[in-house]
């Protein structure tokens, strides 16, 4: 009973062009129906909220010279996605197991950078790209095959850093960094944080941002200055830039408080109802600590299993009702052949669930496992 045709950002979306049962296709229903969501466009949302908070403080500080787009499709070309960004040929993220693929030229997009070059080309030089993202992965708090991101995207032309006698890098990724620790104080008021060398395929230098939060370091965006083959390429072959991604959720969970990624898409009104347009940082009160039950299950794997397969069936069937699926056990025996066990924990966020269902759930798991995985259960 899902919709079966979308409007994303303009385009018309049938169902049975995204989901298809063949093997170039490995979106599931559950995907599907995620599409077209847009939570970081409800102004009462904590996703809207903080987009909101964001805005807020580009418009301050640069004079409404942002554009702003919350409304890109997010079904886009495997060029968007990764060869516009220069991402290498054979690097993990464009794998089947990795990212949703609609077919081998179209997948749900895994980033919003995928829209950096054509923005560029349409001669956008200031821009804030909001949406949902989509990517394959394992399952706990603080994973979801959907999440969302904002991309922040700044061009400078030579007038601008000639005055100051630094080279164009040096200037972008000084003005970079000063921009976001002025939004990471605009979030968090006063927060230690620090500057971590990462890498990305289309910036160089490469940073993330760590803000010191509850005790731990938590990774808040990536960023860095833009590779210039990505300003050659789309007609500012002059001009320097930076760039930066952070995510919603990660920063949503920490500043109001919300203990785990699925509550983002709850429409239990005990949730909803906590949040009101432009008040960031309202803390979360939970409204259940509904007991996990946990379910063990123990098979012997072959070479073309994977963990994210693995979780995407437990999803198919159990849906927000999983919270976790956990390695527990993994060895191999004189034969060479590999046994895993996987705790996997069913709690609602809404209510006590029954023994019976979580029963059903597993069995259907079990099943479900077997014919689709091909392994072997213990
Ligand atoms: N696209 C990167 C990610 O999803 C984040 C990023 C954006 C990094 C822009 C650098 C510049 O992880």
């Amino acid at each position: 009973p899902v919709v079966s045709v979308l409007e994303l950002g303009g385009v018309k979306v049938n169902r049975e062009d995204v989901v298809r049962d063949d093997p170039t296709n490995n979106v599931p229903d559950t995907i599907f129906s995620k599409l077209g969501m847009q939570l970081h466009r409800r102004d009462q949302h904590p996703l809207g909220i903080l987009k909101n908070a964001i805005y807020e403080y580009f418009d301050a500080n640069y004079s409404n010279k942002f554009n702003k787009l919350d409304d890109l499709c997010p079904i886009v070309s495997v060029k968007e996605n990764f060869d516009d960004v220069l991402v290498p040929e054979d690097h993990v993220s464009r794998s089947y197991n990795d990212t949703y693929y609609i077919d081998p030229q179209t997948v749900l997009r895994c980033h919003t950078s995928a829209h950096q070059a054509e923005l560029l080309r349409r001669g956008y030089t200031h821009f804030l790209v909001t949406g949902d993202v989509y990517r394959r992965d394992s399952i706990d708090s603080t994973h979801y095959p959907v999440f969302h991101q904002m991309e922040g995207f700044r061009v400078f032309v030579p007038e601008e850093w000639e005055p100051s006698g630094m080279d164009a890098t040096s200037f972008a990724a000084a003005d970079l960094k000063k921009c976001l620790e002025g939004l990471a104080c605009h979030l968090f008021g006063a927060v230690e944080m620090r500057w971590v060398d990462t890498y990305f395929p289309f910036t160089n230098p490469s940073f993330e941002l760590e803000i010191y939060f509850q005790e731990k370091w938590l990774e808040v965006l990536g960023c860095g200055v833009t590779e210039q083959e990505i300003l050659k390429r789309n007609g500012q072959p002059n001009n320097v830039a930076w760039a930066f991604g952070l995510g919603l959720e990660r920063l949503a969970m920490v500043l109001f408080d919300i203990p785990d990624i699925r509550l983002f898409w709850s429409s239990d009104e005990r949730f909803t109802s906590q949040f009101s347009k432009g008040q960031l940082g309202v803390k979360f009160k939970p409204f259940s600590k509904f007991p996990p039950c946990y379910k063990d299950m123990s098979f012997w794997i072959n070479e073309s299993f994977t963990e994210n397969n693995l979780c995407e069936v437990v999803r198919s069937v159990a849906g927000d009702l999983v919270e976790e699926v956990r390695l527990i056990d993994n060895f191999t025996n004189k034969k060479g052949m590999t046994s895993h066990c996987y705790r996997i924990a069913y709690r609602s966020m809404e209510r006590s669930l029954t023994d019976d269902e979580i029963n059903e759930l597993q069995w259907k798991v079990r099943e479900l496992v077997q014919s689709k995985l091909n392994v072997v259960m213990r």
